[in-house]
């Protein structure tokens, strides 16, 4: 992790002057936000924050040129981008979707202790139990997996929905703050703090006979060597269950919600590359945000 605060720049002045910023692009006047971060910057030049901050007022004025060179900035100064300055390259169109760890593990550290509640209950989350359902109508009531890796596992709702169906659960999530209310939950056998694709290559080969992806590949933009991965690590006729975010377009977009979009005819694609067979596809919205049901699909694949 880089060694700059998201609190504070080191100097009072600066934070003041950031914090007046904030509260003009919270109220749209971008203007005046841009003029605060300038301000800011001429104290603190080196405080990644601010450029960010700065980005997000040229965005607010479609100022796109100013808004990647502010990005371009704070991925000099800090090259593993914990902030997401690539996420908004993409969202402007300047760069292609992509998802830094250091961005992804961040924004759920931050998130996790209230994800349960907020996801579940505000958000009408429902990704975990509708892939359990897609499974039972597959498998029947009495499905039963041996071992199961669940990708992404987050604080382990996907665990808690298949409680009884397991023998053996492990989890990979690149949130350490996540793992730690998923360890406590007690559902797993084995929990790692790792990217997912990185953590399947090193996984042996044909060592689970169910994979699971809820809610995790809107995070996710090349899913084609993640496809190949799972089938790897899948016994023949294991399942592979995930959901993803849709958009109508093709292939793959960054929405305005910063989250990756995938057309589902790429996915089945991929899929069919990899080596599955598919079971079901079931488009359904697995989430609100601001009240809108968000677009999406559940995938059941086989691995043939
Ligand atoms: C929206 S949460 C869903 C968590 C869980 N699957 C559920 O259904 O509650 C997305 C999770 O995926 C994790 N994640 C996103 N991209 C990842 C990646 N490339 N490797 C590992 N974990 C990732 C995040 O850290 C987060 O915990």
């Amino acid at each position: 992790m880089p060694s700059f605060s998201t609190r504070t720049s080191g100097d009072l002045v600066a934070d003041r002057r950031y914090d007046y910023g904030d509260a003009a692009l919270v109220d749209g006047d971008f203007a005046a936000a841009r003029d605060l971060f300038a301000q800011t910057l001429e104290l603190v030049p080196n405080w990644p924050p601010a450029h960010f901050a700065l980005a997000k007022a040229c965005i607010g004025q479609s100022e796109h040129a100013e808004a990647a060179q502010a990005l371009h900035r704070v991925l000099a100064l800090d090259p593993a981008d914990r902030l997401g300055a690539a996420v908004l390259l993409a969202q402007i169109g300047t760069a292609a979707p992509v998802m830094p760890d250091a961005y992804v593990a961040s924004l759920f550290d931050e998130y996790a202790p209230r994800f349960d509640g907020h996801l579940v209950e505000a958000l009408k989350y429902r990704a975990p139990e509708t892939l359990a359902g897609l499974m039972h109508q597959e498998r029947g009531a009495a499905m039963h997996f041996a071992a199961a890796l669940d990708l992404g596992c987050g604080t382990g709702l996907m665990a808690t929905a298949l409680a009884g169906h397991v023998d053996a659960m492990a989890g990979v999530d690149l949130s350490a703050g996540m793992l730690k209310v998923a360890e406590a939950g007690g559902r797993y056998n084995r929990l790692t703090c790792a990217e997912l694709l990185g953590f399947l290559k090193g996984e042996p080969a044909s060592a689970y006979d169910l994979a699971l992806a809820a809610d995790v590949f809107c995070y996710v933009p090349d899913l084609a060597p993640v496809l190949g991965e799972a089938a790897r690590v899948l016994t023949s006729g294991g399942l592979f269950a995930f959901s993803i975010q849709t958009h109508v377009g093709e292939g793959v977009i960054m929405g305005a919600d910063a989250r990756v979009h995938h057309a589902p005819a790429e996915v089945r694609t991929w899929a069919e590359a990899a080596g599955f067979t598919l079971r079901q596809e079931v488009t359904v919205s697995t989430r609100e945000d601001r009240g809108v049901p968000v677009p999406g699909a559940l995938f059941l694949l086989a691995k043939t």
